[in-house]
């Protein structure tokens, strides 16, 4: 793959080291061969300028606020495809025919179940439980109960895995989430789509037939669709590297439902809207925005800011055309917290401190208007994030197990601690 070299000197050793070009993108510099022939780690705390893979499944350009699945832009994916084609576009690498999307949505259809045994799984939990932490617990449980898609060097356990865990995370979250609010669990059905089947299961209850509002339904695709995957996030690098080790599929998913619930991460979308209840009104934002700016106040904007987008993020500018839809069709115009997110956004955007750091609203900054006006308690909006992502986590795993190239992860330090030392005996010390 090198098409060109990159000399490294320092002190007496001069280096000459492959450079790899992208379809698009930076070129990178393989440094793989560094340490055997230079005897020296490179510093990159944070991975800001460290590409961990090759990857040909998601494409973010930060300076320009684009966002390719396969190369397709996700505002034409989010206005035109739908959440289980774009699992499918992730999955397998182009968009499909209709045949080949009807026996795909029959199959995820079809496997939406989970094993009644895990039902009791969930018993064990506090009823207070933050469903982000019964939905780590019962993902990880699902080695223990489909053994039969575990061995990931089997590719057809590994297509097995993959669409068990699509089909089953929206059962899985809305049971963690009528298990916290204490109503009895809903099967999902066959005859619903995606997004219709999870808000039946998590808003229907025995006693009263349940009509699912096309217009919920479609917001909740949409949202679907934009969380489905981000390139390198956090949990995806998690998953890559728990996935590593040889770790069956649901363990490592798990790995990446817990760090996505970071409020850095995937946790900001419950952290934002909170932000915006406290602020509550309009003529407190000045004082929220001089916190932000406060170099002694840990306090930040939740919802702003982005590691790679340092121009709009573009799942935001759709996210945000989508909550004025909503809300206007539900009829919950003048939402005091969505006129609260508009008027924060425009004076930060007009502060120069956010300016110059490239703070622009991220995905999270308007999800949890939208989830909200749905009815959705905020501390379902991170299981949303997990249960949307699921199928960027499943893609970039299979893509890395496929790969034979993988290894395991194994990074290196900056060692600053104590040089070799005797041990003291303690009536010495
Ligand atoms: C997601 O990576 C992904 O792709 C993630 C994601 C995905 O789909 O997987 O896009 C999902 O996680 C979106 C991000 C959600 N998080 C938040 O909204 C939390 C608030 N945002 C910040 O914590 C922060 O912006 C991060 C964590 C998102 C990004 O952090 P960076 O790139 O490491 O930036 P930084 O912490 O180095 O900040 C750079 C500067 C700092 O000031 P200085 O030290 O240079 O003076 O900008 C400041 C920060 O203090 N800053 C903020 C800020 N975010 C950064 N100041 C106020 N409010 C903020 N939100």
């Amino acid at each position: 793959m090198a098409d060109k070299t990159a000399k490294l000197t320092f002190g007496d050793t001069e280096l000459e080291l492959p450079m790899y070009s992208p379809t698009v993108g930076p070129d990178v510099i393989d440094i793989s061969k560094l340490y055997a022939q230079g005897k020296v780690f490179t510093f990159d705390p944070g991975f800001t300028s460290t590409a961990a893979c090759d990857s040909t499944i998601t494409y973010i350009d930060g300076g320009k606020g684009e966002l390719l699945h396969r190369g397709y832009p996700i505002d034409q994916l989010a206005e035109k495809s739908h959440y289980l084609e774009v699992c499918y576009l992730l999955l397998y690498g182009d968009l499909p025919s209709a045949a080949e999307l009807e026996e795909f949505e029959s199959l995820v259809t079809n496997h939406t179940m989970i094993h009644e045994q895990m039902m009791f799984l969930f018993r064990g939990f506090r009823r207070d439980a933050h469903p982000m932490a019964i939905m780590n617990g019962v993902v990880g449980a699902m080695s223990a109960f489909y053994h039969d898609s575990t061995d990931i060097h089997d590719a057809h356990q590994r297509e097995v895995a993959s669409i068990r865990m699509i089909a089953k995370m929206p059962t899985i979250a809305a049971m963690a989430y009528k298990f916290t609010i204490g109503q009895p669990f809903v099967y999902p059905r066959n005859d619903l789509d995606y997004a219709s089947n999870f808000l039946r299961m998590c808003f229907s209850v025995p006693c009263e037939d349940y009509q699912v509002n096309p217009i919920l339904s479609r917001a909740m695709d949409r949202i679907f669709t934009l969380h489905a995957d981000h390139e390198q996030n956090a949990s995806t690098s998690t998953v890559r590297l728990a996935s590593s080790s040889g770790a069956n599929p649901f363990a490592c998913i798990a790995a990446g439902i817990a760090c996505l619930w970071g409020p850095a991460h995937g946790g900001a979308n419950q952290a934002c809207l909170e932000m915006l209840q406290e602020i509550g009104t309009v003529d407190r934002i000045p004082e929220y925005i001089a916190r932000a700016k406060d170099k002694n106040d840990p306090f930040r904007l939740m919802g702003f800011g982005h590691r790679v987008y340092k121009n709009f993020d573009p799942r935001a500018t759709v996210m945000k055309k989508s909550a004025d839809e909503v809300l206007d069709l539900l009829g919950v115009e003048n939402n005091p917290t969505l006129q609260v997110a508009k008027e924060l956004e425009k004076q930060a955007l007009a502060d120069p401190y956010f300016a110059e750091k490239k703070l622009f609203p991220n995905v999270d900054f308007y999800s949890g208007i939208i989830l909200n006006a749905m009815g959705f308690p905020t501390s379902m909006f991170t299981p949303i994030f997990a249960l949307s992502r699921t199928v960027g986590w499943i893609s970039q795993w299979k893509e890395m197990i496929a790969d034979p190239k993988m290894k395991i992860g194994r990074p290196r330090q900056l060692y600053l601690g104590e040089p070799m030392r005797d041990y003291v005996d303690i009536e010495k010390r």
